[in-house]
C-alpha cells in the first residue's frame, strides 16, 4: 500500500471559491519539468506557461516570435511535474487573433497534445468570439488586459496602461465582456491599483494581477525575475525573493576554479 497521500488538484472552480473566500491566489510562470517541480512542491496554485518564455527561454526581445510547438513542448514539460497546480498555457501570438477556428484548434492542440488544464489569451472585445468558440470544446480560458505584451507594436511601450480615461473606459467594459464570455479568470498587467482593485471588485471571476497594485484576487510574476536569475529587468512592481544569479555564478566560478586547479573531482569522487 503506498504511503503517499494524494495532493487534491487546483481546478478552476478552486480558484473561483479562493476569491469567493477572501484567499488570495498565487500565480508563478513554468517553462520547464524542473523548475515547474520545485514550485509545485512549494505551493504555488497556478503555473503559467506564459509566452514570456519567448523572452526568458529563447531570449528574443518580444513574446512575438514564439510559436504553437514550442508552447506545446513547454507545456508539456510542466504538465509532467505539476501534481497539484492548475496549469494554464498562453496561446500565442497568430495562433487565435481574427479567426475563432484557429483559435479553437490551438487550443485543442495544447490541451491534447500537453495535458494542460485551460488556455490564456490576450485582449477584450476583439477576442470574446474566439473565447466563446474555445469554450465550445470544454476548455477553460483565462482573459488577460491591460499591458498585453503581444501587441507590444502597437503600444510603442511597456509604460503602465489604462492611465487615460478612454482606456480605463474599454478595459473596464472588456473585464465584463471576457466574464460574460465565459472567461474562468482574467489576468490584469501593469495598470493603476485604483482601476484593477475597482474591477476585481465588479467581477465574480477572479483577478490575477502583474504590476496592478494589492486589490486583485492574486498575483502573478514571471518565476526568473522573482528569482532572481535573471537580474536586469528591474521594474517598481517586481520584488525580488532570491537571488539565484549571484548564487549560481560563485558556484560556476567555484567550479571553474576547481576543475582548472585539479580540486575536482577528488579520491571520493571516482571510481
Ligand atoms: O507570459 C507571461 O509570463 C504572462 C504573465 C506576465 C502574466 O502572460
Amino acid at each position: 500500500m503506498s504511503i503517499h497521500k494524494e495532493q487534491k488538484r487546483i481546478t478552476t472552480n478552486t480558484i473561483l471559491e479562493m476569491k469567493q473566500n477572501g484567499e488570495k491566489i498565487a500565480m508563478l510562470t513554468a517553462y520547464d519539468y524542473s523548475m515547474a517541480k520545485m514550485l509545485d512542491e512549494a505551493g504555488v496554485d497556478v503555473l503559467l506557461v506564459g509566452d514570456s518564455a519567448s523572452n526568458v527561454m529563447a531570449g528574443h526581445e518580444t513574446t512575438l516570435p514564439i510559436t504553437l510547438d514550442q508552447m506545446i513542448y513547454h507545456a508539456q514539460s510542466v504538465v509532467r511535474a505539476a501534481k497539484r497546480s492548475l496549469v494554464v498555457v498562453d496561446l500565442p501570438f497568430g495562433s487565435y487573433q481574427g479567426n475563432t477556428k484557429r483559435a479553437l484548434d490551438s487550443s485543442i492542440r495544447i490541451m491534447k497534445e500537453s495535458g494542460a488544464h485551460a488556455v490564456k489569451l490576450e485582449g477584450g472585445s476583439e477576442v470574446t468570439d474566439s473565447i466563446r468558440r474555445i469554450l465550445t470544446a470544454g476548455i477553460p480560458v483565462m482573459g488577460h488586459l491591460g499591458l498585453t505584451p503581444q501587441s507590444i507594436y502597437k503600444f510603442g511601450t511597456y509604460a503602465v496602461r489604462a492611465k487615460e480615461e478612454a482606456e480605463a473606459i474599454k478595459l473596464r467594459s472588456d473585464a465584463l465582456l471576457l466574464e460574460k464570455a465565459g472567461c474562468f479568470s482574467l489576468v490584469l498587467e501593469k495598470i493603476p491599483a485604483i482601476l484593477a482593485e475597482e474591477v476585481s471588485k465588479s467581477l465574480h471571476i477572479p483577478t490575477i494581477g502583474i504590476g496592478a497594485g494589492k486589490g486583485t484576487d492574486g498575483q502573478v510574476l514571471v518565476s526568473h525575475d522573482m528569482l532572481g536569475i535573471n537580474h536586469e529587468f528591474n521594474p517598481r512592481f517586481l520584488r525580488r525573493y532570491a537571488n539565484l544569479h549571484e548564487i549560481i555564478q560563485e558556484a560556476v566560478q567555484h567550479y571553474t576554479r576547481d576543475v582548472k586547479e585539479n580540486k575536482f573531482p577528488s579520491d571520493t569522487e571516482q571510481y
